[in-house]
C-alpha cells in the first residue's frame, strides 16, 4: 500500500470530524476504518492495516473473532443490562472462572474500564487500611478518571489543579537508560523508599504498579523486583495493586504477569484485554480484603457493575484463550517477533533497545549519530508514518528520557506468516527512512 491513507471520497468525513470531535490526546490517525477482522482493519476502499496495536492494546483475539461476536448476539438478546444488585449467571460465572485462576483473590468485581477499575482498588485500600497516600510509577498510566489519574504520572498532570492530597511517585528501574549507572535496582528501590518514608505522613494506603511499563515506554521490572516491592509494602502496612491493564490475559506468556515472579498483589486490576476489546474490566481481592470492605461499609455502586453482557463476553474470552493454549503462543509468536526486531536492531544503528516479554515488545529509536543527525523522535515518528503508509499500525509513546519507543502488541491469535509481514513492513518502513 502505497500513498496517503486519505481517500478524496474521506474529504467530507474530515470535514465533520474537524468540526464535530473533540481532539482528547493529539492528532487522529488519517486511516478511516469501517470493518475489521483477526489482525487486520480495512477502509472503504478495501485497504487494510495490520493491526500491531491490537486497537487500544485490548484485542487479543483479533478483530471480530466469531465467537465473541456470537457471544455478543446471543446475550444481547437475552439479557443485557441489569439493576445493579441483581446478580446472574454470566456474572457469577465469570468470576469464578478469575478465581480459579488466581485463587487467592477470590472476590471479584466487574466494571467497565481500567480507569474505572484502578479508582475502585484504590478506594478499597484506602479504606480498609485507613491511609490516604499512593504511591505509583513516575512513568505509569493508570487511567483518566480522579484516583487513577492522580497515580498517572506519564502524562496529563497539568492544567487541572491539584491532584488527590498524598499522591507519590518513585522511579521505574530502567536498564536501558539507568538513572545512576552501576546502582542496582534493589539499590534504587530503597533510596525511593526511604525519600518516600520522610516524605509520607504516616497514611500510606497502596502502591500500584504495572509489571510492564506500558506507556512508559515497555519497561519491564526485572525479575525479583515486584517481590521486593510487595515485601516493602508488607513493612508499612501499604496495599499492593497490581494494574494488568495490558499484561493481563495471557499477553506476557502467562496468565498474567505477575504470576512469573509469583506474586500474588492485594488487589489485582485487569481491564483491557480481559474484554479484548469490548469494555470490561475486573478488581480481584482476598476473602480477608472483601471482608474489610463489608465492615466498612464499601460503596462503589456504577450503572454498569456486574453488567451480564459483557460479562459473557470475559468468559468466552477465558474459555478461548484457555482453549487455544493462547498465553503459550504469545510467548512462542512472541519470540518469534522479538528475534525479527532484534534483526532490524541489527540493521538499523538507531533502534537502541528490543524488550518486553511474550506480544507485549517495544522498540526504542536513539538518536541518529549521538544526536549529530536526527533526533529519536524524528526518527520514530517518520518510521510510524511510513509503516502505516506502509499497512502497519504501530504506535510510539514517550516517557522520561526516551525520544520514542514503538509498542509492538499484535493479537493473540496472530499467525506467524502475520508476524513475518509485519516484520517486512517495518523493514521497508526503516529502509525508506534510512
Ligand atoms: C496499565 C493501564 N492501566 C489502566 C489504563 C486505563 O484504562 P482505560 O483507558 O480503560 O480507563 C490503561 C490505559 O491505557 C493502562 O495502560
Amino acid at each position: 500500500m502505497d500513498g496517503s491513507l486519505v481517500q478524496p471520497a474521506e474529504a467530507a468525513f474530515w470535514t465533520r470530524a474537524q468540526t464535530h470531535m473533540l481532539r482528547f490526546g493529539g492528532d487522529f490517525v488519517p486511516f478511516v476504518p469501517v470493518r475489521a477482522e483477526g489482525a487486520f482493519v480495512y477502509d472503504a476502499g478495501g485497504r487494510r492495516v495490520l493491526d500491531f496495536t491490537s486497537g487500544q492494546m485490548s484485542a487479543i483475539l483479533g478483530h471480530c473473532h466469531p465467537e465473541i461476536v456470537a457471544t455478543v448476539r446471543d446475550q444481547v438478546g437475552r439479557l443485557d443490562h441489569l439493576f445493579s444488585s441483581m446478580l446472574s449467571p454470566p456474572v457469577v460465572d465469570l468470576a469464578t472462572a478469575l478465581a480459579a485462576q488466581m485463587p487467592d483473590l477470590p472476590k471479584v468485581m466487574l466494571l467497565s474500564t481500567g480507569g474505572e477499575a484502578n479508582e475502585a482498588a484504590i478506594k478499597i485500600a484506602k479504606l480498609v487500611t485507613g491511609g490516604w497516600e499512593v504511591v505509583g510509577f513516575a512513568q505509569s498510566w493508570h487511567g483518566m478518571t480522579g484516583g487513577a489519574a492522580a497515580a498517572t504520572y506519564k502524562a496529563g498532570r497539568r492544567g487541572y489543579g491539584p491532584a488527590a492530597a498524598g499522591s507519590f511517585a518513585i522511579p521505574a528501574p530502567n536498564a536501558f537508560r539507568p538513572r545512576f549507572p552501576g546502582v542496582t535496582w534493589q539499590q534504587e528501590l530503597d533510596d525511593a523508599f526511604a525519600l518516600l518514608d520522610r516524605q509520607s505522613t504516616g497514611n500510606l494506603a497502596a502502591f500500584i504498579a504495572e509489571p510492564i511499563l506500558s506507556s512508559g515506554g515497555i519497561l519491564e521490572l526485572p525479575e525479583g523486583y515486584l517481590n521486593a516491592l510487595q515485601a516493602k509494602c508488607r513493612e508499612r502496612g501499604m496495599k499492593l495493586i497490581i494494574d494488568e491493564a495490558q499484561t493481563g490475559i495471557g499477553r506476557t506468556g502467562l496468565m498474567f504477569a505477575c504470576q512469573r515472579d509469583g506474586v500474588v498483589p492485594d488487589l489485582l486490576v485487569l481491564s483491557k484485554t480481559l474484554g479484548a476489546g469490548l469494555p470490561l474490566s475486573a478488581v480481584m481481592t482476598s476473602e480477608a480484603i472483601s471482608d474489610a470492605c463489608d465492615a466498612r461499609d464499601f460503596l462503589f455502586y456504577t450503572t454498569h457493575v456486574n453488567d451480564p453482557l459483557p460479562a459473557a463476553v470475559g468468559l468466552k474470552v477465558l474459555e478461548i484463550v484457555e482453549r487455544d493454549g493462547l498465553a503459550a503462543r504469545a510467548a512462542s509468536v512472541g519470540d518469534r517477533l522479538k528475534a525479527g526486531l532484534r534483526g532490524l536492531q541489527a540493521e538499523f544503528p538507531w533502534i537502541g533497545d528490543v524488550r518486553g516479554r511474550g506480544l507485549l515488545l517495544g522498540v526504542e529509536f536513539v538518536d541518529e549519530d549521538g544526536g549529530q543527525r536526527r533526533s529519536a523522535a524524528a526518527l520514530s515518528d517518520a518510521v510510524t508514518d511510513r509503516a502505516l503508509e506502509l499497512g502497519l499500525s504501530a504506535n510510539i509513546v514517550r516517557a522520561g528520557a526516551s525520544g520514542g519507543v514503538m509498542r509492538i502488541a499484535p493479537p493473540l491469535t496472530v499467525t506467524e506468516a502475520e508476524i513475518d509481514l509485519g516484520l517486512d513492513l517495518l523493514w521497508q518502513a526503516l529502509k525508506a527512512v534510512a
